[in-house]
């Protein structure tokens, strides 16, 4: 086997070491120009009174800058003196004095050439910036790590009409604009914009009374599709004060739209910079689905500024302090703000479908990692969405009153720190009283752990026997047990609860007993209590009576959605096997049920994708047919509609939401079920002409890409995506689904070809990276039955453009051969097949570090 030797040092969290020196105070001069920009830095440093007297050499990290000039003091720091690489600057300790002292450097950088998009870059002309996790280094000379804090002050000189940073401005004229940010902030935090920008302003006063001033800035002409972000911004800060306790900390928020991004959004201080994507939005151009994200990724943002940047983390190695606690907070309020039922069961759908599909492959990492080598590529669904599942363990083991006094105590203990994991937990073990030491292990122990649950009744005696166990996982081979906490519900044989509660495992193998009259049927994990994989021994007509009566709404949705994987499974393994009749009649109850919101039954009538049942069938270990799941899939759904009859077309008329568009919760369910409707029926009779009435019909984006997605799918779409493509061709993000929907819903049989063909259009601008994931990444992680092609065609297609990619954006092309994550679970054609074009692209001469780490770890044996 081929293996990628990575040449770039592996970082250790065991080898944090303090800094040597400190930096309280940033002064930047930056004259912008897009192919020589001139940056002037003055750092305030002194040696870190923390370690021993004896002198250390001044390091510095720094990437891709031209050095003008140094000095200490205002002596220049000779050549000769200077130890310069590609990866920074020593000053001998003999030049660096013993006390405090100032540090001035001016070095060169080229915006226009920057394609990586980290550091300081031009996008369409705007200049911008991307700092986290180290593009501070691409800027200036910098010890560029999150444990060294200092305020900042910021002057940008140039020709654009306006020039943003951090914090609050404190002058400007003709040319020129001065910014302070009085909060000690790590330098990844930093940030500046500038170009030809709008602003859409509003306000919001906070609890004290302190009158902050809201700007969103995006180019002329997008003003009008900055509402719903504004709105999101406002009801972030009023929730923050609400449930948290934390108001805002300077005069202005500001959050620029940026159409070049690598990821969702960035927090910096003050400036949050954001994909355009996730801030523009009119009911003509943008989904029920991109206000949802709009909406969590503007609190996500906002709530980092006390969850990240008052309080940062010492090392990138505590990420999930700051990201797995955003994320929580984020999904908080989404479940304030809409269905809590249906957030979280959305929520779940994601965990397992990008972080159990992580942690059962050679990308498996704890949700603290102890090794790194290039950071970036530890910006993952562990470190995001598991870290916020360790979070939500803990508050529900504490109690939410506990919970409230242990961020107050965070909070108060640490404002203005940049801290640990065990900073974290000791405020949870000051506040409760409880010793964590196990439960750590959430933190360190990486792998989906597997519960099994053996049930009995006897004499009176009801019983559960759970069994948990981890399996391996790279680095890792032996696990500890965990602290697991499954909520639970008995229900009588009617479906009336007995009772619920939680139990808390901790030993291997743990009995919990009642006593009881009649064997009840148990509800467990309710409300998905803990980021497992629960085998319950269930057949049809024990799911079919959980989601017929179960009054956890998780876990109802949660019987429908095991049966339909589950029985998916065996559908495309048997050509056989259909669909039971209890489950069947179990759905049409659900239908008819007017009790349930429209949201919920449209998830509970939705079914896994092609690549959950691939996991669910290797977790069972057989090896996935991508073609044959997805002719499966097809079938149940023709089954089902066939199921629902008659209530199709009423469920699909009711559910029309009448007048103009708006984008709350209660219509957005309505028309996720109407659309449901839609795609049943149109499984049952693609020729009825229905899903092209409603793409002719529909007034907004939502309706119009939902009958779209139908068309593709069915291989109907040529007309309609001609249409579309007439109308909405000079608007990048909406061109963006144009690619998007048929590079992931095309059917298997011309999949390979239209993505071929789409990235032969001139406007696949490959460089623009909402671009090239709308269509290699659609496809890659979006089609599985497309990219799994038997002649491999499809491994070719994306390992070819990834090998094009990582010399412009290594980050983004790095982030992307995780589709290649799942290899080993396939047949030895397809295994082989994915292997070989990983080793095409590890073959590439020059591959980045980014792309080079993915696919050592990608391909390396060291995994079950
Ligand atoms: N900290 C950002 C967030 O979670 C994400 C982020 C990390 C990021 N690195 C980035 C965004 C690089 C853009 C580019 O909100
Ligand atoms: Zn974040």
């Amino acid at each position: 086997m081929a293996r990628v030797d990575a040449e770039a040092p592996v970082i250790r969290l065991a080898d944090y070491l303090p800094p040597t020196y400190l930096t309280d105070r940033v002064e930047l001069t930056v004259r912008l120009s897009p192919g020589a920009t001139r940056v002037r830095a003055r750092l305030h440093m002194r040696p870190n009174p923390a370690l021993p007297e004896d002198p250390h050499d001044l390091h510095f990290e720094g990437r891709a800058l031209k050095l003008i000039s140094a000095a200490i003091d205002g002596q220049t720091v000779p050549r000769n003196a200077q130890a310069l690489d590609g990866e920074g600057l020593r000053i001998p300790a003999e030049l660096v004095p013993q006390r405090p002292f100032v540090w001035e450097a001016e070095t060169e950088i080229s915006p226009d050439t920057n394609t990586a998009l980290e550091g300081l870059y031009m996008s369409r002309g705007m200049y911008c910036t991307q700092c986290e996790a180290q593009g501070f280094r691409k800027i200036t000379f910098f010890p560029d790590r999150p444990d060294v804090m200092a305020t900042y002050k910021v002057r940008i000189e140039g020709d654009a009409p306006v020039m943003l940073s951090n914090g609050n401005l404190i002058g400007s004229g003709p040319g020129w604009a001065e910014w302070e940010d009085p909060h000690p902030k790590p330098c990844y935090l930093f940030a500046l914009v500038a170009g030809d920008l709008r602003a859409v302003e509003d306000s919001f006063t906070t609890r004290s009374g302190r009158e902050v001033l809201l700007q969103i800035w995006v180019r002329p002409g997008d003003e009008p599709r900055c509402g719903y972000a504004m709105d999101a911004l406002k009801r972030s800060m009023a929730w923050d004060e609400e449930v948290y306790g934390r108001e805002y900390d300077l005069d202005r928020f500001m959050i620029v739209a940026v159409d070049d991004f690598n990821m969702g959004a960035m927090e910096n201080k003050g400036l949050n910079i954001f994909n355009s994507k996730y801030v523009l939005a009119s009911p003509e151009t943008a989904t029920d689905t991109d206000y949802a994200f709009i909406e969590s990724i503007i609190a996500h943002e906002y709530f980092h500024n006390w969850t990240g940047n008052r309080i940062t983390c010492r090392d990138w190695f505590q990420l999930c302090l700051k990201e797995g606690l955003t994320v929580f907070r984020d999904q908080q309020f989404s479940a304030d703000q809409r269905s809590a039922a249906v957030k979280r069961i959305e929520d779940v759908i994601r965990l397992r479908s990008a972080q159990f599909r992580e942690d059962a492959g050679p990308l498996a990492h704890p949700v603290r990692p102890e090794e790194y080598i290039e950071i970036n590529n530890f910006y993952t669904a562990t470190v995001y969405e598991k870290g916020a599942e360790v979070i939500g363990m803990l508050r529900r083991l504490v109690g939410p009153e506990t919970y409230a006094k242990a961020l107050d105590l965070y909070f108060q203990r640490h404002d203005g720190e940049a801290c640990t994991i065990e900073d974290w937990l000791k405020v949870f073990e000051d506040a409760s009283g409880r010793d964590l030491t196990q439960f750590k292990r959430w933190y360190s122990q990486a792998g989906t752990p597997r519960l099994k649950v053996r049930e009995s009744f006897e004499a009176g005696e009801y019983s559960l026997t759970f069994s948990q166990s981890t399996p391996p996982t790279p680095g890792q081979p032996v696990k500890a047990p965990l602290v697991i906490p499954v909520a639970y519900g008995l229900l009588d044989r009617e479906g009336a609860e007995i009772e619920s509660g939680v139990l808390e495992l901790t030993n291997p193998v743990q009995r919990f007993s009642w006593a009881m009259t009649e064997q009840p049927v148990p509800s467990l994990l309710r409300g998905f209590s803990a980021p497992v994989i629960l085998e319950r021994p269930s057949d049809a007509a024990g799911r079919a009576f959980l989601l017929g009566h179960d009054s956890d709404p998780f876990n109802k949705w949660e019987a429908g959605r095991a049966h339909a994987l589950d029985l998916i499974g065996r559908m495309s393994r048997d050509a056989g096997v259909t669909a039971e009749p209890e489950y069947l009649d179990a759905l049409s109850a659900l239908a008819e049920d007017d009790s349930l919101d429209p949201a919920f039954k449209a998830l509970a009538l939705g079914l896994p994708s092609v690549e959950d049942v691939i996991s669910a069938l290797a977790e069972a270990g057989h090896a996935p047919d991508p073609g044959a799941i997805h002719a499966a899939r097809r079938r149940l759904e023709v089954a089902i509609a066939a199921g629902l009859g008659e209530m199709l077309p009423a469920l699909y008329q009711d559910n029309d939401v009448p007048g103009p568009y708006l984008p709350d919760a209660a219509a957005a369910g309505r028309r996720a079920l109407r659309a449901r409707a839609l795609g049943l029926l149109t499984a049952l009779e693609p020729e009825a002409g229905r899903a092209e009435a409603q793409f002719a019909a529909a007034d907004n984006m939502t309706e119009r890409m939902s009958a779209l997605s139908l068309l593709v799918a069915h291989g109907r779409g040529a007309e309609a995506l001609a249409e579309f493509e007439a109308v909405w061709s000079s608007d990048r993000l909406v061109m963006d689904k144009w690619f998007a929907v048929q590079a992931s819903l095309t059917p298997p049989e011309t999949a390979v070809e239209t993505v071929q063909a789409l990235a032969r259009r001139q406007d696949f601008d490959w460089k623009n990276p909402n671009r090239f994931r709308s269509l290699v990444g659609a496809f890659a992680s979006g089609n599985a039955a497309g990219f799994h092609a038997e002649s491999g065609a499809g491994y070719d297609f994306v390992i070819d453009w990834l090998i094009r990619l990582d010399p412009v954006n290594p980050q983004t092309t790095a982030r992307l051969t995780t589709a290649f994550g799942t290899w080993r679970v396939f047949g030895a054609e397809r295994r082989d097949a994915m292997r070989a074009a990983l080793e095409r692209l590890a073959g590439q001469p020059d591959l980045s570090k980014d792309a080079s780490e993915m696919v050592s770890r990608l391909l390396t044996d060291d995994t079950p």
